[in-house]
């Protein structure tokens, strides 16, 4: 039988967090899966309901609920855990950017950060809340934890759902496609097609640029789709499986390397700003590694990205 050890805390019940603690408990790696929201009785309903589903998926893994108040009650069934992922906030309705949802998931992840802080003090936090790049550089913030321990994911779910379009449209497997997107979780998301392959192949090699731009345009509006269609609520399935392998990369300390949204500071000429860019995942967090030298149109679009990050996450100072 698989080792089991330590605890993973999902703060937000909602679509995003009970998704991703499903797959969390289903990998069977963990000995806790904690589940939290603010509204009572919500995620103790759910835990039970995925402790139910244990003997027929075929894992052992504890799934435990607790109800959390805004005063920090409840957290202490969090406390020491060794991965706390934050899902906590609104999500986006048809016609909203991510960042109209910044004020008021300000609020939510700050309260939410601090008490992370205070109740799991060694915790590696993933971030996935909106807008991405600045919740999580206000988690950063509001934990006070070394800067590698707080990571955001968008990467994952952005390279995924660009891979997924460009294998629908050549009609391959997913597993021949690999993409890269960097950047921003948002408007200044940057593909990087130097780094873009399927077969091996370049991917200019296979798809015309009209082509490769209609796909990466799909890529960067690809949550505001799933929005549009679902009327209320954003995706959650593949942002869930994107967290929720972060937290495994975490956890099994793999090294794996992901896009994700990292502190860069000094790594392609960037410095002091939280960015979409690749990095190996590990018991420590994120660490930056000998980046691949990107052309230098996407080295320009990852500036340009940064720098509009830079001064959004300035203002979340003040949330
Ligand atoms: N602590 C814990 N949970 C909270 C708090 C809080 N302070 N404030 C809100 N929540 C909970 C809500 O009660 C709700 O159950 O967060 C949950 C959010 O769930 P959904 O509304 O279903 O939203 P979801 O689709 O899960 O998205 C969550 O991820 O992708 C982003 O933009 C999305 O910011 C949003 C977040």
């Amino acid at each position: 039988m698989a080792a089991r050890s330590g605890k993973v805390t999902v703060v937000g019940a909602g679509f995003y967090g009970s998704t991703t603690a499903q797959r969390l408990a289903e990998y069977d790696i963990f000995e806790t899966v904690v589940l939290t929201d603010i509204i009572e009785g919500k995620p103790e309903g759910l835990a039970l309901d995925l402790n139910q589903s244990r003997p027929i998926e075929g894992f052992e893994t504890t799934v435990v609920g607790a109800t959390t108040g805004t005063d920090g009650s409840g957290y202490e069934q969090t406390a020491d855990s060794d991965i706390v992922v934050i899902t906590a906030g609104l999500p986006r309705k048809p016609g909203m950017s991510r960042m109209d949802l910044i004020e008021t998931n300000a609020k939510i992840v700050r309260q939410v950060a601090e008490n992370v802080a205070k109740f799991s003090p060694e915790a590696v936090v993933i971030v996935v809340s909106n807008p991405l790049d600045e919740m999580t550089a206000l988690a950063a913030n509001a934990t006070g934890f070394p800067k590698q321990r707080v990571i955001g994911q968008a990467g994952m779910l952005d390279t995924a759902r660009f891979t997924h379009f460009v294998a629908e449209t050549l009609g391959v497997p997913v597993a021949s496609v690999r993409t890269l997107t960097l950047g921003s979780h948002g408007d200044t998301m940057v593909p990087v097609p130097s780094a873009c392959t399927v077969d091996g192949k370049p991917l200019a090699d296979v798809l015309d640029q009209a082509k490769i731009d209609e796909l990466v345009d799909r890529t960067r509006n690809g949550g505001a789709e799933v929005v549009a269609l679902l009327k209320t609520g954003s995706a959650y399935y593949a942002p869930s499986a994107a967290a929720a392998r972060m937290a495994k990369a975490v956890a099994e300390d793999s090294g794996a390397v992901m896009p994700v949204c990292t502190w860069v500071d000094g790594e392609y000429g960037i410095s002091g700003v939280f960015l979409g860019v690749e990095a190996e995942i590990g018991a420590g967090g994120a660490k930056l590694f000998n980046e691949p030298a990107p052309t230098e149109t996407e080295l320009a679009g990852l500036k340009a990205a940064a720098e509009a990050v830079r001064a959004k996450q300035a203002d979340v100072a003040e949330l």
